[in-house]
């Protein structure tokens, strides 16, 4: 299984890279300045449940699943700028399993010229959670205000997560 996500995620860069080149997406890219950082902490956690595979914290490892935990990218070490995060969340990364969020994905070519069929067998993208523009461009101001280039997650930043489940969430952080 690890070995299998492992050769996937080497085939990935080439497939983004191409897909920047041909214009991964051809459509205009929302207003980035306009997204409001709170409702996109909803999203993170329940609307597009990011927080399943990528933890509360972004780093990939906090959370309850560690067989997503192994794979998911740790995104407080993410050097995408928001058009980068606006691709991958809208058309994930094909040959892992980073799922794509936007409904129309590979069934027209929005998403680096491609559609289901252009992609072998196991090499298919994973759908998941579909959500509208404008809670993507929340999103990914939430993930500028409070994960990425933010390093190891803090008791305060649980804490500002959680709210008031906190006590029972966070005591693992007060150990340290
Ligand atoms: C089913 C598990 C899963 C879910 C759900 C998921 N991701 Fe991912 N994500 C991954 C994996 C695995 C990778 C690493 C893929 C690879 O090997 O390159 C990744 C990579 C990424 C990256 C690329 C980071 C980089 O620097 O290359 C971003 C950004 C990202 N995820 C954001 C999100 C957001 C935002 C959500 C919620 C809308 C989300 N992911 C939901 C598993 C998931």
């Amino acid at each position: 299984m690890l070995q299998v996500l492992k050769l996937a995620a080497v085939g990935a860069p080439t497939l983004l890279s191409l897909g920047s080149a041909v214009g991964a997406d051809n459509l205009p890219s929302p207003d980035f300045t306009q997204g409001d950082a709170e409702r996109g902490q909803q999203v993170y956690q329940r609307v597009g449940g990011c927080v399943t595979c990528h933890g509360w914290a972004g780093d990939g490892q906090s959370g309850r699943s560690p067989v997503a935990h192994a794979a998911a990218a740790n995104l407080r070490e993410t050097r995408l700028d928001p058009q980068g995060l606006y691709d991958t969340i809208r058309c994930g990364i094909p040959g892992t399993q980073m799922p794509y969020h936007d409904g129309a994905a590979y069934r027209d070519d929005r998403c680096f010229g491609m559609v289901m069929s252009d992609f072998a067998p196991g090499q298919q993208p994973v759908r998941g959670k579909t959500f509208r523009e404008r809670q993507m461009v929340d999103l990914i101001a939430y993930l500028q205000k409070y994960v990425i280039g933010h390093g190891r997650p803090t008791l305060d930043e649980c804490v500002q997560y959680f709210g008031k489940s906190a006590d029972k969430a966070c005591a693992y952080l007060k150990d340290n």
